[in-house]
């Protein structure tokens, strides 16, 4: 059994929908594309699944935030992917993957050919059993990576309605989810191993703002430790977990947000991997001329650090696989890709925004007992990397630019008090 296309897209979260939708635009005929995906629904939106989702009120549901809506564009629902000529293959898991021959094989059996492949398989949660942890399959433990674990994620929360939840992970996952709970009534603690909360990117100044916006709201945090166990009843539920500096916490419920890893598996031997992901040149094509990656599974060159990174953010996802598509269709019109790096969260009532890269010297500014504050990233004496909460539209594109630009800076102490003067002036 098998079919044969012009173009496949492996994976189909939000790097497929947004590469879909820019086949579209640049004329991609009926029954050349194909999109295989394990998840059973057309590409959506991913984010929603930590926010909206989870809201006890008029929560998020599809068909309201499948691709492209994201973008303020079009909402590409399976109906859309049938009108265009699209071959929507879901709830198909791919199982292996022949480069050489052009061939993917699905675990229905079916081996389906390309002409180009986009690779857009994103990435899986990692499991506590991975740090040494067993207790993962138990009911009440919530990872959050797609639409099955979020619907388990509302069930489990529902039930715990005026319980204790226990956050292990004080990065995104573990932040959005906290303040989720807090909304459906769930008191929380949050447990990570770092001194501060989001400690790949924040600052402990710009953590100690969140925590405490946090902490006024009920969370509690325990620092410094990580799981070791959990305590389960003669139902096999569990009652509490252990930590490792010997905290036992009561816990009704357990949410796990300890970080990723790129779903590279059917390629490892095939393509050339680095940093944890497949390795692209500035068209997002890998090391087979045929087969192109985005989204968290790709290393791409970030031209503005001057060197490969992989990106775990939506933004990144979306443009480089319409930079793909790009690069595909017409090859000759395309150039290298060239982003600047945006990530974002919205939590409670707050919101930030950061563009660049958070290395050097750090300097804040704003006021960070109100609720707009930020800070710039120099290095080498020059801003690389900018960070807002509580910012306008204008605002927001100050600081995207500003960090493009890079400005030479001589005194950070003058940075420091014009603060996002500076970045509005220019
Ligand atoms: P994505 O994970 O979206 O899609 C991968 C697809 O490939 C899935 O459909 C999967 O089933 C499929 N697949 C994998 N292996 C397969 C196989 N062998 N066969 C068939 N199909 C296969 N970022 C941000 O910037 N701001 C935000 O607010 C958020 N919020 C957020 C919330 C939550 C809950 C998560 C989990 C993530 C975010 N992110 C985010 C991160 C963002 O969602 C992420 O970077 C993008 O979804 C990456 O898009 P991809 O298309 O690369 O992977
Ligand atoms: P993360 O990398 O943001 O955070 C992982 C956290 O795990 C660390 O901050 C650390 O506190 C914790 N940790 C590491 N080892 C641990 C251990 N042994 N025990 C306990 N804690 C440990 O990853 P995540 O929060 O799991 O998020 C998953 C993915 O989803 C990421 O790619 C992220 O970018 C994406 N996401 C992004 C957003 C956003 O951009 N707003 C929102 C949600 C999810």
């Amino acid at each position: 059994m098998g079919r044969a296309f012009v173009y496949v897209i492996l994976g189909g979260g939000v790097a497929a929908g947004h590469a879909a939708h820019e086949f579209v635009k640049r004329g991609v005929s009926h029954g050349e594309l194909c999109i295989i995906s394990e998840e059973p629904v057309a590409p959506y939106e991913r984010p929603a699944l930590s926010k909206g989702y989870l809201l006890p009120e008029d929560p998020a549901r599809l068909p309201a935030f499948h691709c492209c809506v994201g973008t303020n564009e079009e909402r590409l629902t399976s109906k859309w992917y049938k009108e265009h000529g699209i071959e929507l293959v879901l709830g198909t898991r791919v199982k292996s993957a022949d480069v050489r021959r052009k061939t993917l094989l699905t675990a229905t059996g079916e081996t389906i050919t390309y002409k180009f492949l986009i690779v857009a398989t994103g990435a899986r949660a990692l499991k506590l059993e991975e740090f040494g942890v067993s207790g993962s399959d138990a009911e009440s433990v919530c990872y959050l990576r797609d639409l099955a674990d979020a619907n388990r994620l509302v069930n489990v929360m529902q039930s715990s309605s005026g319980g204790n939840a226990v956050v292990i992970g004080g990065g995104y996952i573990g932040m959005e989810c906290a303040a989720s709970l807090v909304i459906n009534n769930i008191n929380v603690t949050m447990v990570f191993p770092e001194p501060h909360c989001m400690a790949r990117l924040f600052t402990p100044k710009i953590a100690s703002y969140y925590e405490e916006f946090y902490r006024s709201k009920g969370v509690q945090f325990v620092k410094g430790t990580v799981l070791a166990s959990f305590d389960f009843d003669s139902n096999q539920k569990i009652t509490a977990v252990n930590l490792r500096d010997g905290t036992k916490l009561s816990a009704d419920m357990v949410i796990v947000g300890i970080g990723i890893r790129p779903n590279t598996s059917l390629f490892e031997g095939q393509l050339t991997l680095e940093k944890g992901g497949i390795k692209v040149n500035g068209r997002m094509q890998s090391s087979n001329s045929s087969v192109y990656a985005v989204g968290d599974v790709a290393t791409f060159p970030v031209k503005t650090f001057g060197e490969t990174r992989r990106l775990e953010h939506v933004d990144s996802a979306r443009k480089a696989a319409r930079h793909a598509v790009a690069a595909i269709m017409e090859p000759e019109k395309t150039t290298e890709f060239d982003y600047l790096p945006f990530f974002y969260s919205r939590v409670f009532t707050l919101s930030w925004q950061f563009y660049g890269d958070n290395t050097g010297d750090v300097v804040h500014f704003g006021d960070f007992l109100g609720n707009s504050f930020g800070a710039y990233w120099v290095n080498k004496g020059h801003v690389v990397g900018s960070f807002l909460e509580g910012g306008t539209k204008e605002e927001y594109k100050a600081i995207a630019k500003i960090t493009r630009l890079k400005p030479a800076i001589e005194d950070l102490a003058d940075l420091e008090t014009q603060g996002l003067e500076f970045a509005l002036a220019l």
